[in-house]
Parts: structure tokens; sequence; C-alpha cells
């Protein structure tokens, strides 16, 4: 009368049966980088597969998203001129702001997402306005209600906050609801790591800093309780999705929002976490589609409802052909 292990093992039947998370298509964001320029198609040399865009190469990129069944995209700006003001950011016309309005009139089923941060916009590199030679919390606030008042004007979904400024969140909600924008949402980088996962991000979006880092505004990597302190306050300042970032080094941190929080939880399968994978693969030392299903896989399995990745093409071709 021995509980036995393997008698759930037995079949592929019975494993599929007694499987406790499952990955979906509708678990999925793609994240994507639009450029300014006609015609511009370039691979990211430290993120195979991955490519900075032109608005004219959307079209066949999203029909490629909607065949697979991918429901939403994380847009991400380059800037043509880079100024303190961070003027293009904030432009109506913008790049982003472009691909926003061209994609919810093409594509309107595609929920469109867009990330609010200004390091690809400021000379430095920095996430918002530098005082001296620190990070100005409260003044880096107003460039980012304007950054995303801008995308809700031009149709956005959802906003996603990533400069890790404290009171963001509330500045960002009050914003937008200021210009009756109550039903556009608000999907806060709550967890966000000050993390070395995000070197081949900096190449995409040329936004590294050029001076010092930034461990001043992003979490230090030790902390576990302090996650939970954030993800509750940008709860409270009005999140409607709580993200951590990156996603394979902090499992811990999304079991414990899933356990602590009732709102969606979203994993960030960051840039280094994507290009190690494809390295290794390429080197021949591991299999690229095993590893990231299984990767993906152990995001879900450890909380995460939703799974902003590189990899969403090819984990979805992989789901589709299950
Ligand atoms: C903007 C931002 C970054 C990433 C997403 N939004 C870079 C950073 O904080 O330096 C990283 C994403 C990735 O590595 O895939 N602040």
């Amino acid at each position: 009368m021995s509980f036995r292990a393997r008698r759930l093992r037995k079949s592929p039947s019975i494993r599929a049966l007694s499987k406790e998370s499952i990955l979906t298509v509708n678990d999925l964001i793609y994240p994507l980088f639009v450029k300014p320029g006609k015609g511009v198609k370039e691979e990211i040399s430290s993120m195979p597969g991955q490519y900075r865009i032109s608005l004219d190469m959307l079209k066949t990129e999203m029909e490629e998203l909607v065949e697979l069944g991918i429901k939403a995209v994380l847009l991400f700006g380059l800037a043509k001129e880079k100024n303190e003001q961070c003027s293009e950011a904030m432009d109506d016309n913008g790049v982003v702001q472009q691909a926003i309005k061209y994609i919810k009139k093409n594509f309107p089923n595609i929920c469109v997402m867009t990330d609010v941060c200004v390091c690809a916009h400021t000379p430095h590199g920095h996430c918002g306005v530098i005082d001296g030679r620190e990070v100005h919390n409260d003044k880096s606030l107003e460039l980012l209600v304007g950054m995303a008042a801008s995308h809700a004007r031009a149709g956005a979904d959802i906003v996603a906050p990533s400069a890790m400024m404290d009171f963001q969140v509330a500045a960002i909600r009050e914003g937008l609801d200021q210009c009756d924008f109550e039903n556009v949402g608000i999907m806060a980088y709550s967890a966000k790591y000050y993390s070395s996962f995000y070197g081949p991000f900096r190449d995409a979006a040329d936004s590294s800093p050029q001076f010092g880092d930034r461990a001043s505004y992003q979490m230090e990597p030790a902390n576990r309780r302090e996650a939970t302190k954030e993800m509750g306050l940008d709860i409270s300042e009005g999140a409607d999705i709580i993200m951590v970032k990156p996603a394979l080094a902090y499992l811990d941190i999304i079991s414990d929002a899933k356990s602590k929080f009732d709102v969606p939880v979203a994993a960030y399968n960051v840039s280094g976490e994507y290009s190690m994978i494809k390295a290794a693969a390429k080197m021949g030392w591991v299999d690229e589609t095993k590893c990231m299903m299984e990767k993906l896989l152990s995001m879900k399995r450890a909380g995460a409802d939703l799974i902003i990745t590189y990899f969403a093409k090819d984990a979805a071709k992989q789901i589709n052909n299950e």
C-alpha cells in the first residue's frame, strides 16, 4: 500500500494528466524594438534572432505574431536624438507613438504595452533626470508621466513604468486619470533588480549609462523581503499587474509575488537570459528548444501568470506543434 511516484510517470498520457503547470500562448508577451527610419531591420548582435525595426517593417512582424496566436507586445523605442527633455519620448509622433497607432489600427486585437523609461532618450543613459551625479527621483516623475500620457493618447492599452523611481506608479496613475485614461492599465516593473543580465538589451536600445550604474535606483539582488515591500507599494499606488525582473535568477521573488498578492504576476525573461541559451546552443552544448521550454515552464511553476520573453515566437511555435 505504499506510495509509488513512478505510477504517475508511466506514460505520456498519464504524465500529461498530472502536469501541475502549463505554458500557453496566452501567457506570452513579445518585446519589440522600434527605430526611426525606413527599411530598418537590424539584427541585435548580442541577441541573435531579435531585431530593431522601423515602422514599415511592423506589418510583417505583427502578421507573424497573430498567426502564432501571440496577443501582446511590449514596445521599446530607440531615439534619433537624445536630450535632457527626452523630447522624442514625449512626442505624440515619436516612433513608439506611431507604432502604437499603427498596431491599434491594423491589429486591434493585439494588446499594446509600452515600456515607460527614459534611459534610451537621455544623453547620459540614466533612467531619469540627473542632478549633480544623482538621479533625482521627483524631477524624473514628470518625464515618466509625460511619456506615459503620450503613449495613452496614441492608444496604448497598458503602460509599463520601468525606471524604478519611487512613486512612479502613483504619479502615472494620477496623470492618466486626469486625462480621462482611467482604462489604461499599468504593468509595474515592481521588483526590478540591479542585474547584469540586462547587458544585451542595452546594446539593443542603446541605453547604457554613460557614467556610474543603476544601483541607486534598481533593487539590490540580495534582497527578498524588500521585493514584497516594493510590490505591495506599487499595488497600493494603482498597479494592475506587478512584474519581477529578471526572471530566472529571481524565481523565489516570483513565488512570493504569487503567494502574497492577488494581481497578475508578470515575469520578465530578460535579454541576458535569452542570449545565454542562444550562445550555449550555438556552441552545441545544450538543446535550445528544450532548454527554452524548460526555463519558461519554471517561471510558470514559480507563479508567473504572464511572461515577457524574446523567445515568445519560438515558444509559440513549439506549443502550437505539441
Ligand atoms: C529600461 C529597461 C531595461 C530593460 C527593460 N526596460 C534596461 C535597464 O533597466 O537597464 C531590460 C530588459 C532586458 O534586459 O531584456 N530601463
